[in-house]
This record gives C-alpha cells, structure tokens and sequence, in this order.
C-alpha cells in the first residue's frame, strides 16, 4: 500500500492533489509521502526490534537531507558512500555514530573526513584502501574503526549492472584472502576491527541470496572467533526488492526471520542492514507533463521528463508504472513515453498501454522514490526538478527547482 490514491478521480499524495503541487512548482517534479516513507521506514527496522540491530538508509538511494533527517527522526542512521554523502546526512542530523561508509574507491580526503567525523564503522574494501585508512588514522592520531567488505560469490539474480556479490564484481574481498587481511588490520596500531560487511546486489526478490549469503558471512565469523578476532557487528547491506510491475518481494517479516535465523550462530553480534530501495522506491513518484503527442509508424506521447531526471528506465531498461493524474474516459493508446533529450535511449515507457493523452495532461511515473532524484543530471542542461515532500494536507519543497544560473554555476571563461 502507498499514499498515492485516486480521489474524484485526481491522483493525491496523501492529502494533497498533485495538480495542487503541479500549479504551485511547475513540472517535472519528484513527490514523496512522509506517512510513506515513514511506515516503510518502521517495517523494515520493526521487524528487527527483538534483536540489537541498527537501520542505516542508504543514502544514495534518496540523498534530500529532508529525507534523512525524517530517518534520523525515527532512529535510522545511513549507509554512505562518498563524502558527499557524509556531508548530507551530517547536515541532515544523523547521528555519526550510526554511519557506515562503503565503496570500492574511497579517497584519502573522504577517509579522513569521515575518520574526524567520528562514524561508526568503515567497510574496508581492499588491502591497499585498508594501508591507507592506517597512515590516515595515524596522522590524526585516531583509531578507525572497521569492518571488511567480503564478496561471497553468490548470485542476487538482479539486473547485472547492480548485482554487486559475485567473485566477478568489484566490490569486496575473496572470502579466501579475507582472513590474512583480517589478521594484518588486527595488527595495524591505528585500526580497530569491528565487523564484517557484505552486500550483494540490489533490487533482490527472493530471500535466497540473503540465506546463502549470510550463512558464508556467519561461518566466516566464526572462523575468525578461533583466530581470536572478535567481531561485533555484522553488516548484511541492503537489497530488498519492492514490486514495480509484477515483482512478488518478500515481506519485511519473511527477510527479517531468514537473517535473524542465521544470527542466531553469532549470538552477541549487532545486525546492520543497509536498505534504500525497499523504504523509499514506492514513496515516490515523479510527475510530468505532456508537451506534444504524435504518430507515424510509432505512437509516441513527449513530456516534460526525460532521462536526465529518471535515468533507470534508460539504464537499466527498468519498468515504472505510469498513470494519468486526473483519470478519464479516453481510454489507452500502446505508445512510447519519451522525454526531450537528444537521444533515442530517452524513455520512460516503451510500446506500453497508455493513457491516451493531451498537450497539458499530467503523468505520474510510479515507483521513483529510490535512485530517482538521486541519479539525475543537467545533461542537455537543463534544470533539475524539484522535491516535495508531503505530510497529510501540506506540502513542503525540499529541493528547489534548478535555475539555468545554477546550470553555469563555478563556470568561468578564461581572459
Ligand atoms: N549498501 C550498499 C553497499 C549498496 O551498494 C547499496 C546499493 C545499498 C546498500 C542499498 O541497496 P538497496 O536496498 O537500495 O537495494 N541505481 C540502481 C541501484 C544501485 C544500487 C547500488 N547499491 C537502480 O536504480 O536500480
């Protein structure tokens, strides 16, 4: 269930018409539910109440400080992945003591940022990245805390451009050179171990991977117990699918049973799960306008949004759901929903069921609150859109509308 319904036809977001928010900050724009992403929030989290556990949103999922602070509100702290991103949900509020910080490819500016930022763990992905973390800490005579990253081998059967735990991936450390690495950070005078990290892809839709995955983890913890390195927090990432089209996800419940079963071997450890997805996917939507229709060998219905600011469907050939914000009779037309950029990858639908629609009819792609926002740009130079958050009857613009100022913004031309 989400908050976005139809009333006397017109598609709301909780309280409030989209065609209220379309009139007050023009279109494309990104819409979010706070009662949304707040339920979504505590299922997830909930669902692990019974076991020590920290909830920390990955950021890159949805980075609006609006967004992180609501989180950091109810208790979640975040997964990053940049400084950048340390940089938001610090201003968002959240608490460093529940930052984890990822990534294959982190630089020794952003491990030191992070380092004096006092979060709670770095998930090392390499033995070099670890050196470095080292000669960081020790400069700034601080300890880093830290898990390694272990890649498992096992298939998340996802898109493959998210699938993040097989050997052939970049991300993490073979299980085999995991252990030595282990046993030189346990050495390093200005490392302090903690954990061990993983996570295999996103956009999962069945539990398996998480089970297989987490077995390998626990086994691995184990092991490591007879070394005698302790660990004391096991972070499994993120993952979860939610449904765009026909996907059947498993429930919050069913994911929080399988990996507390696994745990079960590791009494002591404190859970870290990493989800983006699963909170904030059907939290959002973007909504867009028709500009111009036309017909030839194809149907094609042009709007406001293009690539730029929804980049999955291009990417990925990812499905969203579009429907029309007022709802008529007119019936539906198989068409391509493309945008105005100068590419023929620019789409949002394709040869889909449509609402037959008019110069000025309103759109609403669903399922866009994770990686939506997030992962759009200037190109073609145009303007991002804007962010609103709705709470009941109210509306608040989170992210301004871009201005074509912003677009030059630090660009200069030399004399
Ligand atoms: N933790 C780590 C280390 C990650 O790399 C990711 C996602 C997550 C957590 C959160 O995963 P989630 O719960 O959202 O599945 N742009 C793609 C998704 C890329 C995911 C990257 N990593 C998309 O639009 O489908």
């Amino acid at each position: 269930m989400n908050h976005f319904e139809y009333r006397e036809q017109t598609m709301h977001c909780e309280g409030v018409p989209l065609p209220l928010i379309a009139a007050a900050v023009g279109t494309p724009f990104y819409a979010y539910s706070a009662a949304t992403l707040t339920r979504h929030f505590q299922a997830i989290d909930q669902a692990f109440n019974d076991i020590p556990h920290v909830t920390c949103f990955a950021a890159k999922s949805c980075s609006n400080i609006a967004i992180l602070n609501l989180f950091g509100h109810l208790g979640g702290g975040a997964d990053i992945v940049s400084g950048g991103e340390l940089f938001r949900a610090l201003s968002a509020g959240i608490d460093p003591k529940k930052i984890v910080y990822s990534g294959v490819g982190k630089s020794p500016e952003e491990l030191r940022y992070a380092l004096k930022s006092g979060i709670l763990m770095f998930n090392v992905e390499s033995l070099q990245e670890l050196a470095t973390l080292q000669q960081v800490a020790a400069a700034l005579d601080l300890v880093a805390p830290v898990a390694l990253r272990i890649n498992p081998d096992v298939d998340p059967k996802t898109h493959a451009y998210i699938s993040t735990g097989l050997a052939k991936n970049k991300f993490g450390l073979p299980l085999e050179q995991a252990a030595a690495i282990y046993a030189e950070a346990q050495a390093m005078s200005h490392i302090e171990v903690m954990g061990v990290s993983c996570h295999i892809g996103s956009q999962l839709t069945t539990v398996a991977p998480f089970v297989e995955s987490i077995n390998k983890v626990i086994a691995f913890v184990k092991r490591l117990a007879t070394d005698g390195i302790t660990i004391k927090y096991l972070d499994m990432g993120g993952g979860l699918g939610i449904c765009y089209d026909q996907e059947e996800p498993p429930l919050p419940a069913e994911y929080a049973a399988a990996l507390k079963k696994a745990l079960a071997g590791v009494p002591g450890c404190t859970l870290i799960i990493e989800p983006g997805r699963v909170i904030v996917g059907n939290a959002g939507i973007l909504v867009t306008k028709v500009l111009y229709t036309k017909s030839g060998a194809k149907q094609f219905i042009i709007v406001d949004a293009g690539m730029n600011d929804l980049a999955r469907p291009s990417l990925y050939g990812a499905y969203h759901g579009i429907q029309a914000v007022v709802q008529s009779d007119r019936g539906e037309v198989v068409a391509d929903l493309v945008g105005p950029i100068c590419e023929t990858g620019d789409f949002l639908a394709k040869e889909r069921a449509l609402p037959v629609s008019e110069t000025g009819d309103l759109l609403a792609v669903m399922s866009a609150g994770a990686y939506g926002f997030s992962m759009s740009s200037n190109y073609n130079s145009r303007p991002r859109v804007p962010e609103v958050l709705v709470r009941g009857d109210e509306f608040f613009v989170i992210r301004k509308r871009e201005t074509f100022a912003d677009l030059i913004h630090g660009e200069s031309i030399p004399e």
